[in-house]
């Protein structure tokens, strides 16, 4: 959700802004824009609604000259996506320009009272205030401190207006601000939105996230909340706003090339769907402790006798990492007989529920930067309790204000569309389920057999991937329906969740994730010739039930696909058409089961002419609440 880059150096700016702004497209945009100081230090502004093909071209035909630039793509939140919208902003007739992630609470109360300064607006965006607010920090500064503009404020002045306007501003942002007249400096802040400064020669890169930085440098900085840097070309100075100058750590890049691009495959999705063998690798490697029956984690911060006192736990996340908590729900309640419970971070966080000194919170998060799951660890933190992530991006938000956690290493996740995250998130679960068994009734032998079900899932899931072509097919037959259940029980309905909204996603189709018998209360009325059921039936212990509700469906015409692990013939005669996947563990069932359907959907989307890695309305990275 919005995208910052910023370059100063000896390069032209330009080039690398857009270059910068392709690998953020990810993170779901509807509009762009660059701000370039040319060499005369005027400010340079192109901005366009729609894709960044279209900022790009027009760059193409006017070419901006400039060797310092910030750039931005915008997911509209105040005013819709337009030219006049987009960002940069500028403030103080052409004083400074601004790109801004976040949200700005107060913006309307400041709008009011700079208009009756005099300042005029040129758009509907929250972002603006933020320009005029700090032009109009930079004036007061400069009459005060009696500095001729035309001869250029020194630096200082620009630092103190930016830090008298973040002052005045409540909400969340990251930001980025270059000044007319001032070729050697951008300015950054962060509070609540991720920026990162990638540390090259004689050169720096300011980025929202670590993939612009990718081929470019690998000294990355990670700004904390409520820092202000100042960049030039030459150095770098990080101001904190209540410690003052703190020297920046520098970090080494741990992405390469290979993460950030294509690779041959025609979209992210479809490549982190194969990614997903090597991704559960990695999520597993070093934690299968085999002499101890057992999963071991370095960085719980808990010590044995705490983690052993736990007697609750409370999952929390959005979307599909909400469904992979429910997963672990299943999990962690059948082998740690530990009581679980799952909810939306957007509930938690103004709930108020009854929580033991023993409870511990998980926040489940491929981002480690949703708005209302990092409010959510917040707010249980806040009442005193333990709250661990489980989260793929190094260094995010929500990893540095967890008490301690569990990366996943799954490496970047572009395509929207969560594929390799969730996975990997319910391989970490289950080895989280295996390690509080172990603490409580789990026996020797029942976790020695864990371990090795786990050390078998990648190539299980490997084997799985091989389903490619017959879903395929199947996408084929089915692509032109409107409304589509997915049906599961017990481990499988999670699955059946992650698989409708798969396809609500990326291919605009109405679908609905169900307990498979549950059905019957309501959904089962939208059942017709041109509505499909996914049926997710492994061998389980609620095999024949699921059996029947196939019945229940095919008895009223519905189009049956059923996604199954043997040769028992009962779901494949039931079925219209039927995908193959290997069998595996039932607590292991979820992670397998559902690659067939994100590659349903894929091919579904693809199908439909869909842009499948950046579909309409949503966001990779979802920082607003
Ligand atoms: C957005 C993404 C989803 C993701 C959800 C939670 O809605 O489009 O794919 O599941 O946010 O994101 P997180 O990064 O916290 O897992």
């Amino acid at each position: 959700m919005c995208g910052i880059v910023g370059y100063v150096g000896h390069r032209q700016a330009a080039e690398i802004l857009v270059e910068g702004l392709r690998r953020l497209e990810y993170r779901g945009y509807d509009s762009s824009g660059v701000a370039v100081l040319s060499p005369e230090g005027e400010l340079k502004i192109v901005k366009k609604a729609g894709r960044l093909d279209l900022l790009a071209e027009s760059l193409k035909a006017s070419p901006l000259a400039g060797t310092i630039g910030i750039g931005h793509t915008r997911w509209a939140t105040h005013g819709p996506a337009t030219d006049e919208n987009a960002h940069p902003h500028v403030g103080g007739s052409d004083l400074l320009a601004v790109v801004h992630n976040g949200v700005i609470d107060n913006f309307r109360p400041l709008r009011e009272r700079l208009e009756a300064e005099g300042r005029c607006f040129l758009s509907a965006t929250d972002t603006e205030v933020i320009a005029h607010l700090i032009a109009s920090h930079l004036e007061q500064q400069i009459l005060a401190r009696a500095y001729d503009v035309k001869n250029g404020e020194p630096r200082e002045v620009l630092v103190a207006a930016v830090r008298g306007a973040l002052a005045e501003l409540h909400g969340t942002l990251g930001l980025a601000v270059l000044f007319r007249g001032h070729p050697d400096v951008i300015i950054a802040a962060r509070r609540g939105s991720p920026l990162v400064i990638g540390v090259g020669d004689g050169e720096h890169f300011l980025a929202s996230d670590p993939s612009p930085l990718v081929g470019r440098t690998e000294q990355i900085v990670y700004l904390a909340d409520h820092e202000l840097a100042v960049i030039t070309a030459q150095s770098l100075r990080v101001i904190h706003r209540d410690q003052g100058h703190v020297s920046p750590r520098v970090d080494k890049l741990e992405i390469d090339h290979d993460d950030v691009e294509l690779c041959g495959y025609p979209h992210y999705m479809l490549k982190e769907i194969h990614e997903q063998p090597e991704a559960i690798e990695n999520a597993l490697r070093g934690r299968l402790d085999v002499d101890a029956a057992t999963a071991r984690f370095g960085g719980l911060n808990l010590t044995p006798p705490q983690l052993k006192r736990i007697n609750r736990v409370i999952m929390t996340g959005c979307g599909t990492s909400w469904h992979a908590g429910l997963a672990g729900e299943y999990m962690i309640e059948e082998l740690a007989r530990l009581p679980v419970e799952v909810e939306y971070a957007s509930e938690l966080r103004y709930r108020n529920p009854p929580l033991g000194s023993n409870s511990l919170l998980f926040a489940i998060t491929q981002s480690g930067e949703t708005a209302d799951t990092l409010a959510a660890m917040r707010e249980t933190q806040r009442k005193g309790h333990s709250a661990l992530a489980i989260c793929n991006v190094v260094g995010s938000s929500i990893a540095k204000e967890a008490h301690g956690g569990i990366y996943l290493h799954a490496g970047p996740e572009i395509g929207v569309a969560s594929t390799k995250a969730f996975t990997s998130q319910c391989t970490v679960l289950a080895m989280l389920a295996l390690f509080f068994g172990r603490m409580h009734h789990l026996s020797y032998e029942a976790g020695t057999r864990i371990i090795g079900e786990l050390k078998e899932l990648p190539d299980k899931v490997r084997q799985t991937l091989s389903c490619h072509e017959a879903v395929r097919r199947i996408a084929a037959k089915y692509c032109q329906c409107t409304n589509f259940l997915y049906l599961g029980r017990q481990y499988n309905f999670p699955a059946a969740l992650e698989g409708a909204l798969k396809l609500k996603e990326i291919s605009y189709i109405h679908a609905e994730g169900y307990p498979a018998a549950e059905m019957k209360h309501g959904p089962i009325a939208l059942v017709d010739e041109h509505t499909p059921s996914v049926f997710l039936v492994p061998q389980s212990y609620v095999f024949d039930k699921v059996l029947a509700n196939m019945e229940e469906i095919k008895a009223r015409g519905g189009p049956i696909i059923a996604v199954v692990d043997s040769e028992d013939s009962r779901a494949a005669e039931l079925a219209d058409d039927v995908i193959h996947v290997p069998p595996v563990a039932e607590f292991l069932q979820p992670i397998v089961n559902v690659v067939p359907l994100q590659l349903l959907a894929y091919h579904i989307a693809v199908l439909r002419g869909c842009d499948v890695d950046k579909p309409r309305n949503l966001a990779k990275s979802v920082t607003v609440e």
